[in-house]
């Protein structure tokens, strides 16, 4: 694709409305949810849609979640069930995207759904990406707004660092108040966890009143995470250190001395808000080494050591 000037627009209506104006002209956008942020284009626009892949450098068979304004956006392009209406009415706006059947006839372009019969579904909490998608009127197709298998972007200079020059603009909305992408669950059949994330998988559980299944359904062959390598930083990511070793960048989490802290009182809310963005720092301190402290694996513990598991892993 060829090299464009990155605009960086305001979050406010002047700056919205031009962001809505590029995302109907097929361009792509970069814009602020309470996760990461995500790389915008029309759902519906499958130029747009390759755009994405193309900026980011990304695997086409991976498929992309579709962000609604409301509830009957979504409603407009899924088959909606008694699960989904728990689930929305307890999480949505809010870090959960729900696997649902396509509407035979939709209008979504088959590059989000990578030609599945399935479509994944997300209202965003983040006051500006509902502005956003209510100004668009429309479903916007949004990965994290990074370059493919690189950490996910919690401010606009990440989105800048990877993707200046690849893509229309960006809201500078400020930081992403939860740091880690939304918890993504099928409901194609038994209600299954297909990635662990800003919602905690027993919350979930609570509402649905039944346990989440791994993912069975032969629809999702391509679940999120079969990459073992993701989110990865340039440097080697050693995990569970509970000494640290010469010349390692040290990512601490509770009372221990670090480089980094996660989160120095121990809380699993903090530590996942701060995970991509001090993976950032310490792989902006160019050392070739980084170790973690043992995160413990309850509530949002789970994702981010879900997280950490795929940086720390062999590399492609
Ligand atoms: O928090 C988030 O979810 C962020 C923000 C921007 O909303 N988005 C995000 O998108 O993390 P992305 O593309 O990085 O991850 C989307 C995941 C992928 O792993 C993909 O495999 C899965 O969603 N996915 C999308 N559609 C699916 C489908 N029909 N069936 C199964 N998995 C699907
Ligand atoms: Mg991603």
């Amino acid at each position: 694709m060829s090299e464009r000037q990155t605009k960086s627009l305001s979050p406010d209506d002047a700056g919205l409305s031009e962001a809505a104006q590029v995302l109907r002209a097929g361009g792509l956008v970069s814009f602020a949810t309470e996760t990461v942020y995500g790389l915008g284009a029309d759902a519906t626009n499958d130029k747009a849609v390759a755009r994405i892949f193309a900026a980011k450098g990304r695997p086409q068979f991976n498929p992309l979640i579709a962000h609604v304004a409301d509830i009957a956006m979504a409603k407009r392009y899924v088959d909606w069930s008694d699960a989904a209406d728990l689930l929305a009415n307890a999480f949505w706006p809010g870090p959960l995207t729900l696997v649902l059947p396509l509407k035979s006839q939709s209008a979504i372009s088959s590059l989000v759904t990578a030609g599945l019969s399935s479509l994944a579904v997300r209202l965003p909490a983040h006051p500006l990406a509902r502005r956003l998608l209510r100004e668009f009127g429309g479903p916007i197709a949004a990965p994290s707004a990074n370059p493919s298998g690189k950490i996910s972007p919690t401010t606009p200079a990440h989105v800048l660092a990877g993707l200046s020059g690849k893509i229309d603009a960006v809201v500078a909305g400020g930081n992403c108040e939860v740091g880690l992408e939304s918890t993504i669950v099928g409901l194609l059949g038994q209600p299954s966890l297909l990635r662990s994330g800003g919602v905690p998988m027993v919350a979930i559980e609570a509402v649905l009143g039944t346990a989440l299944t791994a993912d069975t359904s032969p629809d999702t062959l391509i679940a999120p995470g079969q990459m073992s390598s993701h989110y990865a930083p340039g440097a080697t990511v050693r995990l569970n250190a509970t000494v640290w070793q010469e010349g390692e960048l040290r990512l601490g989490f509770g009372d221990v001395d670090c480089d980094l802290n996660l989160s120095p009182s121990g809380d699993l809310v903090e530590a996942a808000a701060h995970l991509f963005q001090h993976l950032h720092a310490l792989d902006a301190r160019g050392s070739d080494k980084i170790a973690v402290s043992p995160i413990p694996n309850t509530g949002l513990g789970v994702a981010i050591n879900d997280r950490l598991d795929r940086a720390a892993a062999p590399r492609l």
